[in-house]
């Protein structure tokens, strides 16, 4: 039912953990399952990523889907990792079960809402950046025992 890649990552997954006083950071949490996905960037003055980590309550192919999201984007600038969609993913892996397309998701929103939180610390705007719809804030996050 998976892909060699999809085992491989959700096996040995990469750039997992965090990372301290980070660029930006993205919470989101996927609707359909209720799973839980962050991303941490580290962000040069080039605005290039130049580490990313992540961490998630999340299925196996949420954890693949967001290693490799993790290794598409990790070197590049914020502009290219912008472009580095579910759908991007879903190919660097070799493909997903339909059922399981909604997890990928979690990975690419969880990389735009890291970004959007580094273009508002640094008073930025990212062209075709949109505000993400379920990020999940620290503060909010620290009143509540769930995640
Ligand atoms: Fe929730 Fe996959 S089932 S992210």
């Amino acid at each position: 039912m998976y892909t060699e890649k999809v085992m491989d990552h959700f096996q040995n997954p990469r750039n997992v953990g965090e990372i301290e006083n980070a660029s930006g950071v993205g919470t989101v949490g996927n609707a359909k399952c209720g799973d839980i996905m962050r991303i941490y960037l580290d962000i040069d003055e080039n605005q290039i990523i130049q580490d990313v980590k992540f961490k998630t309550f999340g299925c196996g192919a949420a954890v693949a889907t967001s290693s490799m999201a993790t290794e598409l984007v990790k070197g590049k600038t914020i502009y290219e990792a912008l472009k580095v969609t579910n759908k991007a993913v879903m190919e660097a892996l070799d493909g997903l079960p339909p059922v399981k397309v909604h997890c990928s998701l979690l990975a690419e929103e969880a990389i735009h809402a890291a970004l959007w939180d580094y273009a508002e610390k640094n008073g930025l705007q990212i062209e075709g950046l949109e505000k993400p719809k379920s990020d999940i804030h620290e503060d909010e996050e620290e009143e509540s025992e769930e995640y």
